[in-house]
């Protein structure tokens, strides 16, 4: 089964919404953020929606996607359809991510905002964003890297690479360019990262019915996670200079 790896455009946005949700919809603090005014999470989808776009129109991001293609006889790639899906916005998307590419302080940059749907829980939302600024602050602080700010591939096509293929991108840019990566992994994708050669490098915790009182909700976690450049080229000293500052 061939599969592309693009950069998304506009028309894919419906799409790469719907794995995100699919991926993210039933993670367990989204659902404590948003549930209680937002129980089938609309708000939510289309303020993911909006982000994506705007990310999209963003020249420091790149979301990128992988496609299920099938090529024909004479070799031209053809996009085929997902899960027999054959509507023209689907586009046969199967997998994305989205990578905000390396800055400085200096350069005053900052990604768009989200626009936080008005039934998200503050109560909830306050105490989760301050926690992983303040362990992102303590792992990576201003340090420029390549961020994965969102990584899913449709369950159709779990266990084919697709992850790897999404991800390797941006470490061969790390390499190349000497820059880390960073990613909040969920816990349970923590051994896809480490695969990739991620480390762990701090969690984010949160004790979710201490903060809005829900006895049915429990401790929810996520992992910050280094990837180092590698092979990086040493410099040469030339003789005689070892030492020399
Ligand atoms: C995590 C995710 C992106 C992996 O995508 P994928 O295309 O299935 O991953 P790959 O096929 O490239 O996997 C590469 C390797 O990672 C590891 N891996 C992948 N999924 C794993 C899982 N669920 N459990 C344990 N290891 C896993 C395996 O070692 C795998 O190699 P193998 O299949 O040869 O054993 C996908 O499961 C997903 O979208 N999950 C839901 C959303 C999510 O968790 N996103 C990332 C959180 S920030």
């Amino acid at each position: 089964m061939p599969f592309l790896l693009e950069v998304a455009q506009p028309d894919d946005a419906p799409r790469i919404t719907q794995i995100h949700m699919d991926a993210f919809g039933s993670n367990a603090i989204i659902r404590a953020i948003h549930t209680a005014a937002d129980k089938d999470l609309k708000d939510l989808r289309n303020a993911v929606e909006d982000k994506l776009l705007a990310d999209m129109r963003d020249a420091r991001i790149t979301v990128l996607v992988v496609r299920d293609v099938k090529a024909d006889k004479a070799g031209k790639v053809e996009v085929s359809a997902v899960n027999g899906n054959n509507d023209a916005d689907a586009r046969n998307i199967v997998g994305f991510a989205k990578w905000i590419h390396p800055y400085y302080p200096q350069d005053n940059y900052s990604p768009p905002l989200w626009s936080t749907p008005k039934s998200a829980d503050w109560k909830v939302l306050r105490p989760w964003l301050d926690e992983v600024i303040k362990v992102e602050e303590a792992i990576i602080g201003q340090t420029p890297r390549y961020e994965l700010t969102y990584l899913a591939v449709d369950t159709a096509y779990a266990r084919k690479g697709i992850g790897t293929t999404l991800v390797q991108w941006a470490l061969d840019r790390c390499d190349a360019e000497a820059f880390p990566a960073y990613v909040e992994s969920t816990v349970e994708a923590v051994a896809f990262y480490e695969k990739l050669g991620f480390e762990i490098a701090g969690r984010i915790s949160m004790d979710i019915k201490e903060v809005n009182g829900d006895e049915d909700a429990g401790f929810y976690e996520e992992v910050g996670c280094i990837y180092s450049p590698k092979n990086r080229t040493e410099v040469e000293v030339p003789e005689g200079m070892s030492g020399a500052k």
